[in-house]
């Protein structure tokens, strides 16, 4: 089996970006850039991926190693050829696809396609190239009779050079032997006193090694240098999403203001408003509803749901025909069973609604579980956390009917059928079919004429006390 490296270039500080942040790991719809890169290669099919890190490199670290790439770092910034020195290149064995860490376009088909044709042809050394009208920095391919010759920095061109518009991607393919043998011998007599890694071809040629020039798609060259380039990638990369879910039978009301990651999974039928953020492993069924403004992160939404206006879901379950919204709010491990309704300015938390349970309007449930077909009146409060600073849990059977402006002191649980009266505090369990009313009784003085404030204040409360006497 071929063996493919690659070596990624994130090396640099990325000064243009203006931004305490490493270059590469600013976030590019929603994942860095580095990020994207490594995606590529490994859907590519790299085996192993060698990250050069500079700057910033515990933060890069912590992003890369999960993706499961390898870290090696550089310790100065002396250039590009430097910069796969870095990456351990004694020990580089098969093929080797070097690119830049900050070019977040490139798919994994368009290195798929290059590295098949690498491995069918002879060269010791590929370059992507593209043809751009504007070639401004990139550095520029020298051909003659077609084969590649050289590859001139911008700031080391000629005039006439400058006007060449086949320009290098930063994209090589090579062998790890070719690297052993050439990189010890680069030089770093330029403008800029790096060392070069474009110097490379010269170097094969010198050899006699073929050096091949490979004519790629414009996008692979995108590279981002400037928070500006940076909103244009995130901006492209989101149209592509859209485009594809489109395709798929996705309806988008306004392909301009929808942020859907490419993580994201939608079923044909579904309608996304405008202003929707779809975040990380989000996946909806099929004819659900995500109304305008919502923010919705790792979400399992299913078929026919409807996310009304403004709500904010996070890594939570909304099972078929449930409604949430408008302006509800899902904290993680939240999960609503089929046909649940949740309304406006409802806060759940590691709760679970069961299957046709309602809460309707202002209720905050954290820690709880709440039976089928029960119905939270509005205004209801599990009071979870306790003086003690921990958690405790509400347990609500099936079919209750809690009336409004109802807090349940946790722990507490709630048999199946019970009814609890409106403006209860309830801090006893309730067993199942009972009802229970946990709040101040009202009495009612006819004919009451107060005299002051004092007076009043006080003969109200003998009264009070008296009526209960009474009964
Ligand atoms: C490089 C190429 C140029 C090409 C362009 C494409 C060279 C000499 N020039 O120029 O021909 O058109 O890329 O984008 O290679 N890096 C390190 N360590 C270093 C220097 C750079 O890791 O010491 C990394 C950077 O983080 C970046 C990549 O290498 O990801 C390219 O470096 P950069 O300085 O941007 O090179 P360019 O001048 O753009
Ligand atoms: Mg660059």
């Amino acid at each position: 089996m071929i063996r493919w490296t690659s070596v990624i270039l994130a090396g640099g500080k990325g000064t243009r970006m203006k931004s305490p942040l490493p270059k590469v790991l600013h976030p590019v719809a929603g994942l860095p850039l580095v990020s994207r890169v490594i995606a590529s290669v490994k859907g590519a099919g790299c085996q192993e991926n060698r990250v050069v890190v500079g700057y910033g490199e515990s933060l890069v670290r912590q992003v890369i190693e999960p993706q499961g790439a390898f870290c090696y770092v550089q310790k100065e910034q002396l250039g590009t050829a430097d910069a796969v020195k870095s990456a351990g290149y004694d020990t580089l064995k098969g093929f080797v696809l070097i690119l830049n860490g900050d070019h977040p376009l490139i798919k994994a088909e368009d290195l798929k396609e290059l590295m098949a044709r690498f491995e069918k042809g002879s060269a010791a050394l590929a370059v992507v190239t593209v043809k751009l009208k504007k070639p401004g920095n990139y550095g520029r391919i020298i051909r003659h009779k077609g084969e590649v010759q050289a590859i001139v920095e911008a700031k080391d061109a000629s005039a006439a050079t400058l006007k060449v518009n086949e320009v290098n991607t930063g994209i090589y393919l090579t062998r790890g032997e070719i690297l052993q043998e050439l990189l010890p011998k680069i030089k770093n007599q330029n403008t800029k006193g790096e060392y070069y890694l474009t110097d490379l071809i010269e170097l094969c040629r010198q050899k006699k090694y073929t050096v091949e020039g490979y004519e790629a798609h414009k996008r692979v060259s995108f590279g981002v240098n400037s928070q500006a380039e940076l909103a244009t990638a995130t901006g492209l990369i989101y149209r592509r999403k859209l485009l594809q879910l489109m395709d798929e039978g996705v309806l988008i009301i306004d392909p301009n203001c929808t942020y859907i990651e490419d993580t994201v999974k939608i079923g044909s039928g579904s309608v996304i408003y405008p202003g929707c953020f779809l975040r990380g492993n989000t996946s909806i069924g099929s004819f659900s509803v995500i109304e305008p403004h919502c923010f919705i992160t790792s979400c399992e939404i299913h078929e026919s749901v409807q996310i009304r206006m403004g709500s904010h879901l996070e890594k939570s379950v909304v099972k078929s025909r449930a409604i949430v919204g408008p302006y509800a709010r899902l904290r993680p491990e939240t999960v609503l069973e089929d046909e649940v309704q949740v309304g406006n300015f409802v806060e759940l938390k590691k709760t679970l609604m069961k299957k046709g349970a309602k809460a309707a309007h202002l209720t905050y449930l954290g820690d709880a579980e709440i039976g089928e077909s029960t119905n939270i009146g509005c205004g209801t409060i599990t009071c979870n956390y306790a003086a003690d600073r921990k958690k405790y849990k509400t347990l609500i059977g099936n079919n209750v009917f809690v009336g409004s402006d109802c807090q349940f002191v946790a722990p507490i649980s709630i048999g199946d059928g019970a009814v609890i009266g409106s403006g209860s505090t309830i801090t006893k369990d309730v067993p199942a079919k009972a009802l229970a009313v946990a709040r101040g009784r009202q009495f009612v003085k006819e004919n009451y004429q107060p005299k002051t404030a004092h007076e009043n204040a006080s003969s109200a409360e003998n009264i009070a006390e008296k009526t209960e006497q009474k009964e």
